[in-house]
């Protein structure tokens, strides 16, 4: 076993933190947490306000520029974001050359990456940002759909300056020349809302990638695709779909929901109830009260009956009352529900990670753009702690 308190004691005065458990790592205006409470505010306002009131495009401008837009600005931001919305034909090459079974997050963060080199230009004045800014929003959201799209084979479908940000996505995604897809508002706000509640949430695995990439001072697309990397591990935004993909295990097993609550208790077994615990909420996540009500709303207005909705209800209700996820502060977090939402939407699973992507995109922009702002910006670069050999000599092959 490792003795920390020598090693500590033999390397100064380092702190240890593995995981960043009690770590800050800088200091912020954009979004406030309190884990104990179950509070989320973006800048200030709470998440329920806004998930209430506010449109997606709406809370990407607070997030990024730090104060809700008046109405000239708003329609401005809406102008710039349709007039970036088109990709790059060149792109659609990229896309087609993925093998078929590629990961959408895997493509996602490759294809991000290459947009510096479709856009060169990235500019250093404050407008100049703004345009990539903005470019990021609007094409991220166009390249989501034509993936889907192309991996579909179907026909890409163009943006059109008529309709929100939501329907834009959603007609980008469904509509085709058979079937004219029908914009139904329940859909369009349960979409607003699950964009608006991934929004931002300090400083998370792939928010610090953001911004720790970015410390390297890498152009925008490089320091955002190391974001989506970073978000397609289970452990953080894969939740979503390893949710559904456990939730539909337990459904054509038989249903036994207390299996799988006694297994994710188990620790020789390295399997976890996803959708459940998180790093700083000890309580209920807001998020998931949110999301858990469009849910019922949505599956109740377009009249389905979703079993997986049945088997989640039931397995939250065993795991609350269980002894092991009482101790643990076990709750369900925001990727619990949201994987329902996205299927009655329509959305296949394994572009479930892309649609957190979609709604982090704001706050992955406005957590780099408050970096680079800052005064004492610097490299990140933590340090270790060594626990290798001390010093030892080269020994030549012939003498190994
Ligand atoms: N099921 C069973 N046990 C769990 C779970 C779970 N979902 N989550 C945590 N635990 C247990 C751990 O085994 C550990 O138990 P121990 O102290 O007896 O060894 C204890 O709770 C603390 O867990 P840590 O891993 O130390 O907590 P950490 O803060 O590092 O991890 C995380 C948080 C990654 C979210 C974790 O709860 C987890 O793996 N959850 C499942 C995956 C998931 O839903 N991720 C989405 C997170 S939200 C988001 O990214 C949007």
């Amino acid at each position: 076993a490792i003795d920390i308190a020598r090693l500590r004691a033999e390397t100064g005065f380092i702190t240890l933190d593995p995981g960043y458990v009690n770590t800050g790592s800088c200091l912020s205006a954009i979004t406030f947490m309190d884990g104990e409470k179950g509070i989320l505010r973006y800048r200030g306002i709470p998440v329920e306000q806004l998930a209430e009131h506010s449109t997606f495009k709406e809370t990407a401008y607070l997030l990024i520029n730090g104060r809700l837009p008046n109405r000239t600005e708003l329609t401005q931001f809406s102008i710039n974001l349709n007039d970036n919305s088109l990709v790059h034909t060149d792109l659609k090459v990229f896309f087609q050359n993925f093998p078929r079974a590629s990961h959408p997050m895997g493509i996602l963060s490759a294809m991000v990456n290459a947009l510096r080199s479709f856009y060169p230009s990235l500019g250093t004045s404050e407008e100049e940002i703004n345009i990539t800014m903005t470019r990021l929003l609007a094409k991220v959201r166009t390249m989501a759909a034509m993936s889907y799209k192309i991996s579909r084979g179907h026909e890409l479908v163009l943006p059109r300056p008529d309709l929100t940000y939501c329907e834009n996505f959603l007609n980008m995604m469904f509509d085709t020349p058979v079937k004219p897809y029908e914009i139904k508002k329940e859909v369009v706000r349960a979409l607003r809302v699950f964009w608006i509640l991934h929004a931002d949430h300090e400083q998370n695995c792939s928010t610090s990638s953001v911004r720790m990439v970015g410390s390297a001072r890498v152009n925008l697309y490089a320091a955002i695709s190391a974001g989506i990397a970073a978000l397609w591990g289970p452990l953080h935004g894969g939740a979503n779909q390893a949710v559904i993909e456990m939730l539909t295990d337990v459904h054509t097993s038989g249903g036994n929901c207390r299996k799988a609550v006694e297994r994710a208790k188990d620790k020789n077994d390295p399997f976890r109830l996803p959708g459940f615990g998180h790093r700083v909420y000890k309580t209920y996540d807001p998020r998931a009260k949110i999301i858990k009500k469009i849910c019922d709303e949505l599956l109740e207005s377009m009249q389905i009956s979703d079993p997986l909705l049945d088997i989640a209800r039931e397995l939250e209700e065993i795991a609350l009352k269980d002894p092991y996820f009482i101790d643990h502060n076990l709750y369900p977090n925001v990727d619990f529900y949201s994987g329902i939402v996205l299927r009655a939407i329509g959305i296949p699973t394994n572009m479930f990670t892309v649609m957190f992507a979609l709604g982090r995109l704001p706050g992955w922009i406005a957590q780099w753009k408050e970096s680079t702002d800052d005064p004492h910006w610097k490299i990140s670069r933590p340090r270790q702690i060594y626990t290798g050999n001390q010093q030892c000599d080269y020994i030549p092959l012939h003498a190994r």
